[in-house]
C-alpha cells in the first residue's frame, strides 16, 4: 500500500524558534539596551558558504541582531585568522563568533575553532563546549545537531531505548549528534566510510540520520518500516539542492521524514540565532554579576 509519510516541516519548526528569539531580543533591549551581536568569518571563495552566511545575515538582521560579516581572502594565514578571531573575541559589542566551514587547506579548523572565545562560541565547536555537551552539562551546543534533535523531538515523543543509526561521524554533525541522542537514552551507532555492510545497521534503527553528502545514497532496503529518517546532505546536482535520502524511493515505507531543501538547514539557522542570544545573556549576566563585587 502506497502512503505519504509526515513531511517534518524545517520552516515551520525554524519559524518558531525565531519568533521566539525576536521576541526575546526585543525584550532583552527594550530592558537593557543591548542586542545580540554575531561576527560571521568567512575565509576564501566557496560559493556554497557564501549562500549559507548570507541567509544567516538575512535572519539576523530580521531579528534585530547587529550582524558583521568578516571576510578574509584564500591566502590569509591561520595566524591572519586567529588574531581576527581574538580581536572579537575582547570586543564586548559581539556576543557570537561563527567561522564558516569548510576552511581553505592549509588552515588547521581545529586550531582555528579553538582560539574562539568558549563563552562566544556559538556554533558549539570549541573543546570547552564540545566536552560539557559530552558530560550533559549547559553549554553552547552545535547548531546542526540540536537542529536534527529538533526534527527528532516534533515527530517521535520518547527517545529512551530506540535505535539510531547516524552515518557520518563529522564533529559538525555525526559526533554531537551521537552524543546527544546518547544523553538521552538512545542506542546510538555511528557509521561512517570505513563502516562494514552499513545496512545491518540502518535496518535495526528506528531513527536513520545520514550526513554524508552522498546524492540519493539511502534507499528504501536501508530502512525498516516505520523508521524516521533525517536527511543533513544538500549537494547541487543540475542546479537541484539533492539530500543523501532517495526521497520518492523511501517516502512510502517511512514514517516521518526531513525534506531537502527545507528540512535541517533552515532550522540550523535559527539555532544558531538562539545560541547567539543565550551567549549574549549569559556574557551580561557574568559581567554584571562581576561587577556587582562577588568576592
Ligand atoms: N558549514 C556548513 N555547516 C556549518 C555550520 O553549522 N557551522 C559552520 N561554522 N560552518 C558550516
Amino acid at each position: 500500500m502506497n502512503k505519504m509519510p509526515n513531511i517534518i516541516d524545517g520552516q515551520q519548526i525554524a519559524q518558531n524558534i525565531i519568533r521566539d528569539t525576536a521576541a526575546k531580543v526585543a525584550k532583552f533591549h527594550e530592558a537593557n539596551n543591548i542586542r545580540p551581536g554575531l561576527v560571521v568569518i568567512l575565509v576564501g571563495d566557496n560559493p556554497a558558504s557564501a549562500v549559507y552566511v548570507a541567509r544567516k545575515e538575512d535572519v539576523a538582521r530580521e531579528i534585530g541582531f547587529n550582524f558583521t560579516l568578516k571576510k578574509l581572502p584564500n591566502s590569509a594565514s591561520q595566524g591572519d585568522v586567529v588574531r581576527c578571531i581574538q580581536g572579537y573575541n575582547t570586543q564586548q559589542d559581539c556576543h557570537g563568533i561563527l567561522v564558516q566551514l569548510p576552511l581553505p587547506k592549509h588552515i588547521n579548523a581545529m586550531e582555528v575553532l579553538s582560539s574562539v572565545s568558549p563563552s562566544k562560541d556559538v556554533d558549539g565547536l570549541h573543546p570547552h563546549n564540545f566536552g560539557r555537551m559530552a558530560m550533559g552539562l549547559p553549554a553552547l551546543y552545535p547548531c546542526t545537531a540540536l537542529a536534527i534533535m529538533d526534527c527528532i523531538n516534533s515527530c517521535v515523543p520518547h527517545l529512551k531505548g530506540l535505535n539510531v543509526a547516524i552515518i557520518g561521524k563529522s564533529n559538525l554533525v555525526g559526533k554531537p549528534l551521537g552524543i546527544m541522542l546518547s544523553n538521552m537514552d538512545a542506542t546510538v551507532t555511528l557509521c561512517h566510510k570505513d563502516t562494514q555492510n552499513i545496512k545491518q545497521y540502518t535496518q535495526n534503527a528506528q531513527i536513520v540520520v545520514v550526513a554524508i553528502g552522498v546524492p540519493g545514497y539511502i534507499t528504501q532496503d536501508f530502512l525498516q518500516e516505520g523508521a524516521t529518517v533525517i536527511d543533513v546532505g544538500i549537494t547541487i546536482v543540475d542546479d537541484v539542492a539533492t539530500g543523501d535520502v532517495l526521497f520518492d524511493d523511501v517516502a512510502p515505507k517511512v514514517k516521518n521524514i526531513t525534506p531537502v531543501p527545507k528540512g535541517v538547514g533552515p532550522i540550523t539557522v535559527a539555532r544558531l540565532m538562539a545560541n547567539t542570544l543565550d551567549a549574549m545573556v549569559n556574557i551580561w549576566t557574568n559581567s554584571n554579576s562581576n561587577a556587582q563585587g562577588t568576592p
